[in-house]
C-alpha cells in the first residue's frame, strides 16, 4: 500500500486531457484558483472534474437547497451554486475568517453571490444552529469536505436536516490508501472510517464510495442518498 497522495503525472495529464475536452470548466475557475494562491491557501479544493460531477449530481438531483462543510475559497460552491439556479441556495460553512473572506469575493465576482451564504464559525456549531432554527426546510443536497475528524458528527447532523431523497457527498474517503490503517493515530483517518462505517450501517442511508486517481492523486468520496 502506497500512502503517497501525490498525482501520478499521467493522472494529472488525462485530467487535464479531460478538461480540456469534456470538463471545460469557465474561467471564473481559474479566478478562484489564482485568488486563493494569492491568499496563500492550501491547495486541497475538488479537482475540476469532481467540481463538475458536484455540478451534474446537483441536476440530476433537481438540488435546490445545498449545505456545504468547508468552503475553502469557494471553487466547489461555485460549482454547486451554479448547478443549483437563480431559484438555488447554498449555505457553506467554514472555520477559517480568512478562508471565507477571500471566498466571498470569489462568488460574489462568479455571480453567484446572492445565492451564497457563509457560516463562519466551527461547522458543528454552525449545523446545530441550523437544526435548532425553527421552519428552516431540508436540504436536497449536502457536501462535507472539511475536517475529517468530525465528518461522522458533520453526517448525524446533517441527516437531522434531510429528507427522502437528500444526497449526502463526502470527499476524501480513501487519502492515498490511509483509510485501511485501522490502527492510525491520525484523527482523520479515524474519522473517515467511523464515516464510512456509519454510513453502511445507517437505516436511513443507502450509499457507496468510489476510488479516484487524477490531478489530486489517489482519493474518493462516498455518496449516499437518504431512504
Ligand atoms: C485535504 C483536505 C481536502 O478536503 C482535500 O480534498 C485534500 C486534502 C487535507 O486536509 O489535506
Ligand atoms: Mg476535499
Amino acid at each position: 500500500m502506497t500512502t503517497e497522495h501525490e498525482a501520478g503525472s499521467d493522472w494529472a495529464q488525462v485530467d487535464e486531457y479531460l478538461n480540456g475536452t469534456i470538463v471545460k470548466p469557465g474561467e471564473e475557475f481559474q479566478r478562484i484558483h489564482e485568488a486563493a494562491e494569492a491568499a496563500q491557501m492550501p491547495a486541497i479544493e475538488v479537482s475540476a472534474a469532481h467540481g463538475k460531477l458536484l455540478s451534474l449530481l446537483v441536476q440530476i438531483s433537481g438540488a435546490r437547497r445545498i449545505l456545504e462543510v468547508g468552503t475553502l475559497a469557494g471553487f466547489s460552491t461555485v460549482w454547486m451554486a451554479q448547478a443549483a439556479g437563480e431559484n438555488g441556495q447554498v449555505t457553506t460553512c467554514e472555520f477559517e475568517p480568512k478562508h471565507a473572506e477571500v471566498a466571498r469575493k470569489n462568488l460574489d465576482q462568479a455571480g453567484v453571490g446572492d445565492r451564497v451564504e457563509i457560516l463562519l464559525g466551527p461547522a458543528a456549531q454552525s449545523l446545530q444552529q441550523l437544526v435548532d432554527t425553527p421552519g428552516n426546510q431540508p436540504f436536497d443536497l449536502v457536501f462535507l469536505d472539511a475536517d475529517k475528524a468530525s465528518n461522522p458528527e458533520y453526517l448525524e447532523l446533517a441527516l437531522q436536516m434531510s429528507k427522502p431523497g437528500t444526497v449526502i457527498i463526502g470527499d476524501n474517503v480513501v487519502r492515498g490508501g490511509e483509510v485501511l490503517d485501522a490502527d492510525s493515530e491520525d484523527p482523520d483517518i479515524q474519522g473517515q472510517r467511523r464515516f464510512l462505517a456509519l454510513q453502511g450501517d445507517h437505516p436511513r442511508l443507502d450509499a457507496t464510495a468510489v476510488q479516484t486517481v487524477g490531478a489530486k492523486g489517489w482519493d474518493g468520496f462516498s455518496i449516499a442518498v437518504v431512504r
